[in-house]
């Protein structure tokens, strides 16, 4: 992938990023990288394949991440990855949950960057897409400036394309996944000073950015910025993500106007057999802070969730929007 693709992307974010997740948010950026929820080797090899990796051509540029320490096991899922059309594999080695660590793979490789260089040269010789690795600056008492410039070495030797990096540590011991991104301090610093090390590496930061305003900043210290929660929960910041980061138009000029687009989406998964509520369950935060969001929430809540529930519930939702908020105003 080119640079300019790393500017801005979307976290990978499980049960949140799913397909319907990311054709919303393609309807919000046209640029933004939008990354899947993260998928273990195990479920892509032995898995569902169509209903777990399937996505909607209109959701490109899309990564792949996947959860795994077999580099022979991630080499064969990055091969099929790469099969179903997605643009980028992404390792995982920042996830902290007790799932994840039994299985040797996630946060806890931190402490084996021999291993995760193994993985990455794996992944590479096997596609011929960018390979990634999503990581934090460190684990439990390791020390961050030689945790991180470790793994950052190994894999980079290994041909890893680009480097995402939550600018925190995880601590494996007594806290829960969820406590994981909050209570571990945030060090953009310890970011900033590696892509200051490794200029030729392409570097992404990630890790509490509350919106494009924020994320631009960052942007004269890294290659790109990457934002989870703050993109799911306030979908409505990604309207100015094209204009303000890209210098280009937004798809949209209205959030009203970019879930209207999303009609002919909807009513084709509806015909598949999708429910509407799997579709906008993501739209919760669609108007945050607009007059009416609370009605348009309740209105999907209540009447979303009935089995046969289509479009029209979507529209009547809309309509109990007040003013038709350019993105300006909802910011
Ligand atoms: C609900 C949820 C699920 C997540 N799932 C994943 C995941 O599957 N893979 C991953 O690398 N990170 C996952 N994360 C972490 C995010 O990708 C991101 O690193 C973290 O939320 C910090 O960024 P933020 O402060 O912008 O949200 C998840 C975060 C949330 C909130």
């Amino acid at each position: 992938m080119k640079y300019q693709d790393y500017l801005f992307s979307v976290a990978p974010m499980m049960d949140w990023t799913d397909r319907h997740c990311r054709v919303f948010h393609r309807h919000l950026s046209r640029r933004a990288l939008l990354y899947t929820e993260m998928l273990t080797t195990g479920a892509v090899i032995h898995g569902d394949r169509e209903r777990l990796l399937g996505f909607d051509a209109l959701e490109h540029p899309v990564a792949l991440q996947l959860g795994g320490s077999d580099p022979r096991q991630l080499a064969q899922a990055a091969r099929i990855g790469q099969h179903f059309g997605y643009d980028e594999i992404n390792l995982n080695v920042g996830c902290p949950s007790d799932r994840v660590k039994d299985g040797r793979f996630g946060a806890c490789l931190m402490a084996e960057p021999q291993l995760v260089a193994a993985c990455v040269e794996a992944m590479k010789r096997a596609v011929a897409i960018p390979v990634t690795v999503k990581c934090r600056i460190g684990i439990d008492d390791q020390d961050p400036e030689p945790a991180l410039d470790a793994l950052a070495r190994a894999v980079v030797a290994s041909g890893c394309d680009a480097l995402i990096v939550h600018a925190r540590k995880a601590w494996l011991d007594g806290l829960s996944p969820k406590q994981n991104r909050d209570i571990p301090p945030l060090d953009y610093d310890r970011v900033y000073r590696l892509k200051h090390a490794m200029p030729d590496v392409t570097v992404i930061i990630n890790g509490g950015i509350g919106g494009v305003d924020e994320a631009r900043a960052h942007l004269s210290h890294v290659d790109g910025v990457m934002l989870g929660r703050a993109a799911y929960q306030e979908p409505w910041r990604l309207l100015a993500v094209d204009p303000d980061v890209f210098g280009e138009a937004a798809p949209h000029a209205t959030m009203q106007d970019a879930l209207e687009a999303m009609m002919p989406y909807i009513e084709e998964q509806l015909a598949r057999g999708t429910r509407l509520h799997a579709i906008t369950r993501h739209f919760v935060g669609a108007f945050h802070a607009v007059p009416g969001a609370r009605a348009f929430r309740r209105h999907l809540a209540e009447q979303g969730t009935k089995p046969g529930a289509g479009t029209g519930v979507l529209r009547d939702a809309i309509a109990r929007v007040g003013a038709r908020a350019p993105a300006e105003a909802a910011a």
